[in-house]
């Protein structure tokens, strides 16, 4: 499709330079009968070309704010208050696909109805029409009030105005009214899937939770839940994932996307082990919450770690990262708590586990105000399949046993390396005077390392190493290569 808009693009430069040298060549004898009948044809106004990025104008769409990175403007979008049907504010009113939809068919698409509904009319009309037209729109030709040239840059709407112009899908051949892909052919679907999308989002589609733990959004989520989002970000990529590939810049057919669809909508929208384990790390931060006020009741019970608020209620706080509570690694130093660890919960029934967690046991061990049910089976599911001796492993100087750095290294390199760069420096979660990158983590804290590299990290959409499939060794090899980057 990129290739098509290219040769049109020159087709277009080619007639307006035909036209140009038709009228200066006139005397010419030797002038072709072709460009003499482009004159003809098209006698004062020829086309203009408009150049640019389609596949950034899709991007675009999606979300120009993410893309560009830029602040939203505070208020609304003006002709947002035209409407009342859709009670989102701010950011998201600026959005295209907030008014035009995802399937670019505005209140006759998906968006006619829901709590995405606005009334607005779609943009499919615009498919196959002048490119400059649509670019004086973006800039409140036909309404003022639709007028977003003091918000983005000329190249910015012409992008827009290309890929509404010549990219825009219809995907109404495979996509039924019940959302579920109509045809497809879901086995070369999978091929396709394991071409260009597991690396990252897991032989499952699990690795990344696009939305908080609470409503935990996959790969599979999306393809299931909101079809045209899917092909839409299949085709151009997503806002603030640079790394992941635009499927037509790849040139995908059109059969393709169904294919792609249709296996998609097979894959799990759930991942009780690894939610459970960004609960135990952080739950508030993982559900999207704020943390409770005040210090969790059984804190004041202790007196060596200082720490007050937001951290007295982290699971992993008390029964630290290695589960031994005062038995393990917070039995001294800062952290130090002595409260129990949590080895001997993972042969406790569910309902055990529960009664723990919801205050039954202990009415200051109670979790219940602010997890729900489907929390604590997540929860347990983690404390169940996840919660082992890890002395098995890490020895207590931190050192790793028998991990192979080298094929760590090529795990690192197929995943966390696109974030965390090739020293792993790219994030400092520390502070300027105390830095700790990705390194420092695996050198002082393996155990904590060991967690998020294989549940990932609340709040994020940062793979988890158990939902690419990587099996134990594999989480040994990456942490020993770890140990070899820079730490400062
Ligand atoms: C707040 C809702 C809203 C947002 C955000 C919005 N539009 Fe629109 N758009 C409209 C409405 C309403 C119209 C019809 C305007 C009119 O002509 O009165 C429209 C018209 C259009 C048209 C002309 C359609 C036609 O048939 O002539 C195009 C093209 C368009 N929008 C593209 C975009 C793009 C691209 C973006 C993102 C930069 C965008 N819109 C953002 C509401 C919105
Ligand atoms: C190089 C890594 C990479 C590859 C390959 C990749 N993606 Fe993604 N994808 C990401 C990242 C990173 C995010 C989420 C970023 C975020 O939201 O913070 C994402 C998000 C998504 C989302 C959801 C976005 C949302 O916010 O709801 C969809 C849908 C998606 N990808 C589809 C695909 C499809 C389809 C393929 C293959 C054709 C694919 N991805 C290949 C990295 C990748
Ligand atoms: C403020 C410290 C603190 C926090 C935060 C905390 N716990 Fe506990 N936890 C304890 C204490 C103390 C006990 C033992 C209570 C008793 O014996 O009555 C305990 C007991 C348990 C037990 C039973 C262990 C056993 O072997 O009998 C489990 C399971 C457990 N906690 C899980 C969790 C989970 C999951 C979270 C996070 C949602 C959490 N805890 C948060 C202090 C804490
Ligand atoms: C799509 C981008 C992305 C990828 C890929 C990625 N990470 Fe991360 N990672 C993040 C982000 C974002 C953070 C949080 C940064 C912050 O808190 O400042 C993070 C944080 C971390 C942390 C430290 C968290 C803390 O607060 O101490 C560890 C450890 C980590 N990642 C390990 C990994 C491992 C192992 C891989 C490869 C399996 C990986 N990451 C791949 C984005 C990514």
């Amino acid at each position: 499709m990129k290739k098509n808009l290219l040769v049109i693009v020159f087709l277009l430069v080619l007639a307006a330079l035909l036209v140009a040298c038709g009228g200066q060549t006139t005397q010419a004898p030797t002038d072709a009968p072709t460009s003499a009948s482009i004159v003809t044809e098209a006698p004062t106004e020829a086309p203009v070309a408009l150049s640019g990025d389609p596949i950034q104008g899709g991007l675009l769409y999606d979300d120009w704010v993410k893309v560009l990175g830029v602040d939203a403007p505070t208020d609304n979008q003006p002709l947002w208050g035209t409407q009342t049907t859709n009670t989102r504010s701010g950011k998201d009113t600026w959005r295209c696909k907030e008014c035009h939809g995802w399937d670019y068919n505005g209140v006759n698409g998906a968006y006619g109805k829901g709590s995405h509904m606005t009334g607005f009319v779609g943009v499919s009309q615009v498919a196959g029409t002048d490119a400059s037209a649509i670019l004086a729109a973006l800039k409140g030709a036909t309404n003022p009030d639709h007028d977003f040239s003091s918000v983005m840059d000329d190249q910015a709407l012409t992008n827009l105005a290309l890929f509404l112009n010549d990219y825009q899908f219809d995907t109404s051949f495979f996509i039924g009214a019940d959302k579920l892909a109509t045809s497809g052919d879901a086995v070369n679907g999978k091929n396709l899937f394991y071409q260009n999308c597991s690396y990252c989002h897991g032989p499952q589609g699990l690795s990344m939770n696009f939305a908080d733990d609470s409503d935990p959004e996959y790969y599979g989520t999306i393809a299931s839940d909101n079809p045209w989002e899917f092909i839409h970000k299949a085709r151009f990529g997503q806002p603030n994932a640079e790394n992941m590939p635009s499927m037509v810049d790849l040139g995908l057919s059109d059969a393709e996307y169904a294919d792609l669809l249709a296996y998609a909508q097979t894959l799990p929208t759930s991942s009780p082990v690894t939610e459970g384990g960004r609960l135990y790390d952080k739950w508030f931060a993982a559900l999207g919450v704020d943390a409770p006020a005040g210090d969790q009741p059984l804190w004041a019970t202790q007196t060596t770690n200082t720490r007050t608020g937001a951290d007295t209620w982290r699971c992993k706080e008390c029964h630290g990262w290695d589960y031994k509570g005062v038995d393990g690694r917070y039995g001294s130093g800062s952290h130090q708590t002595g409260f129990p660890g949590i080895l001997d919960a993972a042969a406790m029934s569910p309902e055990e586990l529960t009664a723990w967690l919801d205050g039954s046991k202990n009415a200051d061990h109670n979790f219940s105000t602010y997890m729900t049910a489907d929390d604590f089976a997540r929860l347990v599911a983690f404390i169940q399949k996840d919660v082992f001796d890890k002395s098995t492993i890490i020895n207590d100087d931190k050192t790793v046993v028998g991990g192979d750095a080298t094929h760590g290294k090529l795990l690192f390199d197929s995943v966390c390396k696109v974030c965390h760069g090739t020293d792993g420096k790219t994030f400092n979660f520390g502070s300027d005077s105390e830095p700790e990158y990705f390194g420092t983590i695996a050198a002082d804290n393996p155990w904590e390392f060991f967690n998020k590299a294989t549940v990932g990290v609340p709040g994020e959409a940062m793979p988890a190493g158990w939902n690419l499939g990587w099996n134990l060794q594999d989480i040994i090899d990456l942490l020993t290569y770890a140990q070899t980057l820079p730490t400062k």
